[in-house]
């Protein structure tokens, strides 16, 4: 049974996310070329782009804008923001409308510092009656589907009730799913996702919930069945930016043979198609910090990669390791 299967479809106010299966916001990375990477593979259900910051999403050309834009062949696309309540909510949902999202989602989870001093991210969700003015102020001028992706709050020793609270207040702005990364506010990413929490998240609301965090493989869907089985959906982060095919192998489509090399190319092809090099440059680093995980010596691709001062640089040092037929990690 493939997690497919698993999760078949997940209806987000109207829109069918088929297969349940979504690659998860990641600033620096999930940009209009790495989605259309992705889209050449298939097996997922629904992208989701960069986390947008107002200022800049009202600034930029829907048309040419690499946060923004989106190929047709990506299909369903997640639009994701974040916001303080600040914001002009009238231009700023015209603007997302009129892109036809598969849904707009909010971000209540990023614990970085620069996010939370602007009063979003993880600062919104502890924030309980900023949180309540933000998601009236969204339906006031909003009436398509909306999402959310948060942890599970700041207190490991305190954080059902607070969390309860604001899943109620999530169903009572009509929210059509809500993505839980269950992890703690202070917590790195190194420390495990609790995934034995997401039963008792499904079974106290009535929202779809989709699971995210350190998920790397269907087999440990499979394995631990009876945590990902309450769940609409799961969401994939860091392990497809690693595998850009892996929404293959979830979805149960059959595996297609990978030329590491030739992915590299197209994805620095694609990039520079839609960023200016010297922005094209970090984003390019960033990704190899991830593939050079495919490799028992990886560790020799990423040093390469970040001493590069130039596109022409990093890729062309990337290629000369991917080309010389490195060995594949355990
Ligand atoms: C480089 C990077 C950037 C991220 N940017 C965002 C973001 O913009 N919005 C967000 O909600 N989460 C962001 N995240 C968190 C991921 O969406 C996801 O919750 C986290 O990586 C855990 O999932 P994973 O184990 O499948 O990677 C980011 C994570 C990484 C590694």
């Amino acid at each position: 049974m493939s997690a497919g299967d698993l999760f078949p479809s997940l209806d987000l106010g109207g829109t069918a996310v088929t297969p349940a299966l979504l690659l998860a916001p990641m600033a620096g990375i999930t940009h209009s070329g790495f989605r259309r990477l992705i889209a050449d593979f298939g097996g997922y259900g629904a992208l989701t782009t960069e986390m947008l910051s107002p200022p800049a999403f009202l600034r930029e050309d829907p048309e040419r804008s690499p946060w923004i834009r989106r190929r047709a062949r990506e299909g369903s696309v997640v639009y994701q923001l974040r916001l303080s309540g600040e914001e002009d909510f009238g231009a700023l949902f015209a603007k997302l409308a009129a892109l036809s999202p598969a849904a707009v989602d909010l971000n209540l989870g990023c614990p970085a510092p620069e996010i939370q001093r602007l009063a979003s991210g993880a600062a919104l969700f502890r924030d309980f009656a900023r949180l309540e003015r933000v998601l009236a102020g969204i339906r006031a001028h909003y009436g398509g589907p909306l999402t959310v992706k948060c942890r599970l709050g700041d207190d490991p020793d305190n954080w059902r009730a607070p969390f309860l609270e604001r899943l109620r207040l999530f169903e009572d702005h009509a929210v059509a799913a809500v993505t839980v990364h269950p992890r703690f506010s202070g917590e790195k990413l190194k420390r495990r996702a609790r995934w034995r929490e997401f039963p008792w998240i499904a079974a106290h609301t009535r929202l779809p919930v989709i699971g995210n965090g350190d998920i790397r493989s269907p087999r440990e869907i499979a394995d631990r069945a009876d945590l990902f089985r309450p769940l609409a959906g799961i969401m994939l982060g860091r392990v497809a930016v690693e595998k850009p095919w892996i929404f293959r192998e979830f979805a149960g489509l059959p595996p297609t043979r990978i030329d590491y090399a030739e992915v590299w190319e197209r994805l620095v092809r694609y990039t520079l198609e839609d960023f200016p090099p010297e922005r094209a440059l970090g984003r390019l680093k960033e990704f190899a910090s991830y593939y050079c995980r495919n490799f028992f010596f990886g560790h020799e691709l990423h040093r390469r990669c970040l001493g590069a001062r130039t596109v022409a640089e990093v890729h062309a040092s990337a290629l000369e390791f991917l080309r010389s037929d490195p060995q594949l990690s355990a």
